[in-house]
């Protein structure tokens, strides 16, 4: 069986008890480097996960008979690995097990609810902000490339009036939370990882 386990937004103990419970008694154990970190204690194989992707897929896949679990942050099915894996393996060989999302953790920090959300992601494109922004309550997570600073300007060159909520680290030690107005998150200099969240302004 292929277990794909959500590990919570960062810090460890946001994990789920079966997700722990299912990561301790895999034979492999798959994951990015950062993930793998979080579970040192772990005794079996361990194979890192960056840009070979379609390998790992090719060893999971020969590799059904085993006891293999594939660790994500936050929720896999969330701008995760849940959708490669479910596209590519037999869903009668997978156990998608969810986990707390960074984007839950920053709604529970702020008091907001989650209710009606407009989920997306800067990761890789380029992100229709007419659209998005038409939304009362939008979470994203952000590349490099397309962060606080860009969303930011795009909500000015539109002259809207929007809270801008910006998480960093959500629930490690140097976790940040920023709120304000786009002039005032455009004063930041730099966000480390993070997620943004966009509500009109009440
Ligand atoms: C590939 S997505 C994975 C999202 C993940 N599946 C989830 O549910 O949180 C990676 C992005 O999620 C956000 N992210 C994940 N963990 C975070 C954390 N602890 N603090 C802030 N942002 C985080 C960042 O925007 C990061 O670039």
């Amino acid at each position: 069986m292929i277990n794909i386990i959500g590990l919570g937004p960062g810090e460890f103990d946001y994990i789920t008890k079966l997700g722990e419970k299912l990561i301790y008694s895999s034979d492999i154990l798959i994951g990015g480097k950062r993930n793998l970190e979080s579970v040192e204690d772990f005794k079996g194989e361990k194979i890192v996960l960056s840009t070979n992707l379609k390998e790992v897929l090719e060893y999971i896949k020969k590799n059904l008979h085993k006891n293999i679990s594939v660790i994500a942050s936050g929720d896999p099915s969330i701008y995760g690995i849940g959708k490669y894996l479910s596209n590519n393996i037999d869903h009668k060989n997978l156990n998608i097990v969810s986990g707390i999302s960074s984007l839950q953790y920053i709604f529970s920090k702020i008091f907001v609810d989650m209710n009606d959300i407009y989920i997306t992601s800067s990761h890789g494109k380029t992100p229709d902000f007419d659209y998005i922004l038409s939304h009362k309550k939008v979470c994203m997570v952000t590349d490099d490339k397309i962060g606080p600073h860009k969303i930011c300007k795009e909500i000015q060159k539109r002259n809207l009036n929007k809270v801008i909520v910006v998480g960093e680290n959500l629930s490690y030690d140097n976790e940040r939370i920023t709120i304000g107005k786009a002039e005032e998150i455009l004063e930041v200099e730099k966000f480390e990882m993070n997620v943004v969240v966009i509500l009109d302004e009440k």
